[in-house]
């Protein structure tokens, strides 16, 4: 009884040093993967977070606004060897926004197309016109020099987490959409025909 019951002690001990061996080395296999699954999920986490309230509507801080100085701080910046070529009209565009998210949508919109033009010409340039249309709206048209879109990339323009870059989030446009949205307006984008890709927000014009 004594022997039988040493061997099963014996057996017992052994598997549990196995058993140990099995989880520290499962640890060291997987510890590394479970940090950088854990690092992501906490990034996923927070671009989620971003999206939510950065395009929440109920954290828009309205009020009336001059259209011609948001645009024109948004795209007055040189960056790199892009010129911005901007045309403002006369009279002020009074609109109702919250001009620094409307200035971060622009600002999206601005990036993409110097992004879009790197490497493609030398001579990269960003037209901006803003206007009234149909009187009803202000309206601010952004046309680069770069590849356009194509027709897949139209399909999937402002669906969030689409991009076509390897270290976008694809969240700029889904965004800048939201943001113009929040404010009554719209967001829209086609080519150019000189090929470029152009994008054009509206946003109901108001009285001051
Ligand atoms: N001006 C443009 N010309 C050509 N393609 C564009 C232009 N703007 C956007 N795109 C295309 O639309 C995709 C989505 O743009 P979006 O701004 O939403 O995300 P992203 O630029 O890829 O990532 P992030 O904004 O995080 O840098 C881009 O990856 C690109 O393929
Ligand atoms: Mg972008």
């Amino acid at each position: 009884m004594g022997t039988i019951l040493f061997g099963v002690k014996g057996d017992v001990k052994s598997l549990s040093d196995r058993l140990h061996e099995l989880n520290k080395s499962i640890r060291e296999d997987v510890g590394p993967l479970f940090e950088e699954l854990n690092n992501e999920i906490g990034m996923a986490d927070k671009v989620l977070w971003d999206f939510r309230t950065f395009a929440n509507p109920a954290q828009l801080a309205l009020k009336p606004v001059d259209l011609r100085q948001v645009v024109n701080d948004a795209f007055q910046a040189v960056h790199g060897d892009c010129l911005n070529d901007i045309s403002l009209p006369e009279d002020p565009l009074p609109v109702s926004a919250d001009p620094l998210r409307l200035g971060n949508a622009l600002k999206e919109i601005r990036k993409n197309a110097h992004e879009a033009m790197l490497g493609v010409t030398d001579k990269p340039m960003l037209t901006v016109i803003a206007g009234v249309t149909s009187g009803k709206y202000a309206q601010v048209e952004i046309t680069d020099k770069g590849p356009g879109l194509s027709d897949d990339v139209k399909q999937h323009l402002f669906d969030p987490y689409f991009t076509t870059k390897s270290g976008g989030s694809g969240l700029g446009l889904a965004i800048a959409r939201k943001v113009i949205s929040a404010h009554d307006g719209i967001l829209e984008a086609d080519n150019s025909p000189d090929g470029g890709a152009r994008f054009v927000v509206r946003l109901p014009l108001v009285v001051l």
